[in-house]
């Protein structure tokens, strides 16, 4: 059971004040009776709720996949920088969205946002070992040792384990792949640090199951599809 101005917030077509007027003016209807409040509770599995006599796509939760652009902060507010956030739609924005975990300002790639906190504690839990895979050009090539050297799992400047992780160099080494187990604070830049050279650019491409969508621009986003909310455990 929710409230009703939440669940038709959820829609992203009225706020919540919106709603309370559509309720006032009596074109709220559950189960064929027009609303009394808007703070009226429902269980929009069990009752039709009707909007001047249609069906309002009421989603219980909402995820976004982000293609995140450099320069743009992974928080939901800051009084002086763009945060992603800020690149959402206002209907977006209204719904209490946050970022399933941090790319770091210059980072870019998929960025999934929701506002389904149990989702994102799970996504997020150390225990759990949710795979992420990054793209990454560094300043010098790495070779057949940085690959080991991650395999081993890299001990960082300040005396922080990291667990075993896979670099797969590409070409001539100057570009790699990077899979981690789990995220600590820059670990991808301090990893690479460690064994000498530098990250010029860090792209992340997947997180579990979920796989940025290539068709998006950078500072693009969409929905995710109903398979994909599925296979990453959120709801519908
Ligand atoms: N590792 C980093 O160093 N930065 C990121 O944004 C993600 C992983």
């Amino acid at each position: 059971m929710e409230r009703l101005d939440k669940l038709l917030a959820s829609t992203g077509r009225w706020s919540r004040r919106e709603v309370k007027l559509l309720v006032k003016e009596g074109r709220v209807l559950v189960d064929g009776v027009p609303a009394g409040r808007a703070e009226q509770k429902a269980d929009p599995d069990v009752s039709r709720i009707l909007v001047d006599g249609e069906e309002p796509a009421i989603r219980q939760y909402t995820y976004v996949m982000l293609n995140k652009p450099a320069g743009v902060l992974s928080a939901t507010e800051d009084p002086r920088q763009e945060t992603v956030l800020d690149l959402l739609s206002p209907e977006l924005r209204r719904q209490g969205l946050f970022p399933v975990g941090r790319l770091d300002k210059d980072s870019e790639g998929l960025l999934l946002l929701t506002n389904d906190g149990e989702l994102a504690h799970r996504l997020l839990s150390p225990k759990r070992h949710v795979d992420k895979v990054y793209y990454i050009r560094v300043d010098r090539p790495l070779g057949e040792a940085d690959r080991a050297a991650f395999d081993r799992g890299i001990v960082l400047a300040d005396g922080t384990d990291c667990l075993p992780a896979k670099l797969e160099p590409m070409g001539d080494g100057l570009e790699a792949l990077v899979t981690l187990h789990e995220g600590k604070f820059h670990q991808i830049k301090r990893m690479v640090a460690s064994r000498g050279a530098a990250v010029c650019q860090l792209k992340r491409l997947s997180m579990g199951t979920l796989v940025l969508d290539e068709r998006l621009k950078k500072g693009e986003y969409r929905l995710l599809t109903r398979e994909e909310v599925s296979k990453i455990g959120g709801k519908h």
